[in-house]
């Protein structure tokens, strides 16, 4: 049996040192597991920049202070720590200079913070060098482009590395406030009975951004809304909300249910989707002036189970839309008969989450108005309220995930049949042709989309 001291990690090797992810989100993880002690061992930067060790670790600083997290003793720390290699990742010779920077690690990660066209190179070269043996692997999305691509994606890492060994970072789901959907469902007696097709009316899950592709414009024309937050972040959510209860908090347990309801999810049709690109997409730099990509999509889902029977599971995604929020809704039956006639109640009973930027979990009631009529107002029992800024003890996504993977936890990332189920959703609607519609920058996206939810009494306001 291995002791946790044993399975964890003893260096970290990332590749992409130089990139924009590091920038964003890397140097701040680290710097986050090293001031709560959770980071003591070599970290191996690797990037072909031209670069020193001192202008990388110029760039950890600028990070640091951009992402307002610079601390001098935790910056001193990282600083003896961190090593470079600047090198040409196809040469074997940089993998040997890896190698010596590792000095008596036995058990690295190796975090492939790069394009994932680089992955079979990188994780060849990795066991050529026989760096991959007891090492673990994490990678980014996207996990290929379709099923097709994500199944030779994962037979190349396996040749590598063994399952158990890769961790596919989807950084919602190291956010809080999602893992705080599958705790509030499992963890309350109450929601069981009432959350299944007999009382839940529809589902709406809403990521919207009010941004645009932000000078991403290349990366986007790959990527598109569908294949940038729908199969990975939302259908990520999705398995949460709708999945039988895991045996245990075991990682193949909740993997397992996660999977087993994904494929329940019928595969999507063109009829069930409405896909849009906002005016000023085709300006953007690095976009085709004639791009059929979707910046927005809206998709009915159902999820073919004996709980979920005929209850649409909606989602819809977008950029420029009119707000930043990401929300889900679970918006429960009317009762079944009208005892109260009074002027068209809007809000009925639901269940709600709030995912970003603030959080909250909160049910929706109605109660009567002081006054001689029964005439109520819909009102809101808020279980769990936290600002934007979050409160104290929060982890950002990429601290939680990084120091999980550390660990050999691999609970929070996607397993290889979660993947590929998830591809298996979308799959029918990223190949084929589907009208798109123009939708202007600052509103809800195109009004074509309104005939999906039409028959749920429409989009449920984002409160
Ligand atoms: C990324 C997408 O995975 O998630 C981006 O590539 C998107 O397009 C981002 O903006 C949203 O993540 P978050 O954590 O800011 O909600």
């Amino acid at each position: 049996m291995t002791t946790e001291a044993q399975s964890r990690s003893d260096a970290l090797v990332f590749f992409g040192a130089s990139g924009d992810l590091a920038y964003k989100k890397i140097f701040p993880a680290l710097d986050a597991l090293i001031r709560r002690g959770k980071l003591e061992v070599p970290i191996v930067g690797v990037a072909k920049s031209g670069w020193t060790r001192e202008q990388l670790l110029a760039r950890a600083k600028d990070s640091l202070i951009a992402n307002k997290c610079f601390n001098e003793v935790s910056f001193q720390k990282l600083s003896a720590q961190l090593r470079y290699v600047d090198s040409d990742y196809h040469e074997s010779a940089t993998f040997d200079r890896i190698r010596s920077e590792l000095g008596a690690a036995a058990r690295p990660l190796h975090y492939l913070a790069i394009p994932p066209s680089m992955f079979p190179t990188v994780a060849s070269r990795l066991h050529e060098a026989g760096l991959a043996a007891n090492a673990r692997v994490v990678v980014e999305k996207p996990f290929g482009r379709d099923l097709a691509s994500a199944r030779v994606l994962n037979e190349t890492l396996h040749q590598f590395f063994p399952e158990e060994a890769i961790f596919r970072i989807d950084h919602y789901l190291g956010k809080e406030t999602v893992q705080n959907i599958l705790y509030f469902r499992f963890a309350n007696a109450f929601l069981e009975p009432i959350l299944n097709r007999q009382y839940v009316e529809n589902v709406q899950i809403t990521m919207a951004e009010s941004f645009g592709v932000r000078g991403r414009g290349k990366f986007y024309e790959e990527t598109g809304v569908i294949r940038d937050v729908i199969q990975n972040h939302l259908l990520q959510i999705v398995s949460y909300l709708a999945m039988e209860a895991p045996s245990s908090t075991y990682a193949e347990a909740i993997r397992d249910e996660q999977s087993k309801v994904l494929r329940t999810v019928r595969p999507m049709s063109v009829e069930n989707m409405v896909r849009g690109q906002f005016n000023g997409y085709l300006k953007e730099p690095g976009v085709a002036s004639d791009s059929h990509v979707a910046t927005y999509a809206a998709l009915r889902m159902f999820v073919d189970s004996w709980r979920w029977e005929g209850v649409p599971f909606i989602v819809r995604a977008g950029k420029s839309l009119a707000a930043t929020c990401t929300e889900v809704m679970v918006e429960f039956k009317n009762p079944p008969q009208v005892v109260f006639k009074e002027p068209a109640p809007s809000m009925g009973n639901y269940l709600r989450f709030r995912l970003s930027p603030d959080v909250v979990i909160a049910l929706g009631a109605r109660a009567k108005q002081p006054g001689e009529k029964m005439f109520g107002s819909p009102v809101e029992l808020s279980v769990v309220e936290e600002p934007e800024q979050g409160t104290a003890g929060r982890m950002e996504a990429y601290e939680r995930l990084l120091g999980d993977a550390m660990a050999g936890d691999a609970t929070l990332f996607a397993r290889q049949d979660v993947v590929e189920a998830a591809w298996a959703i979308v799959d029918p609607v990223i190949h084929g042709p589907s009208p798109m519609f123009s939708y202007e920058p600052g509103t809800w996206g195109p009004k074509e989309a309104d005939r999906l939810v039409a028959d749920v009494g429409g989009w449920n306001p984002l409160l």
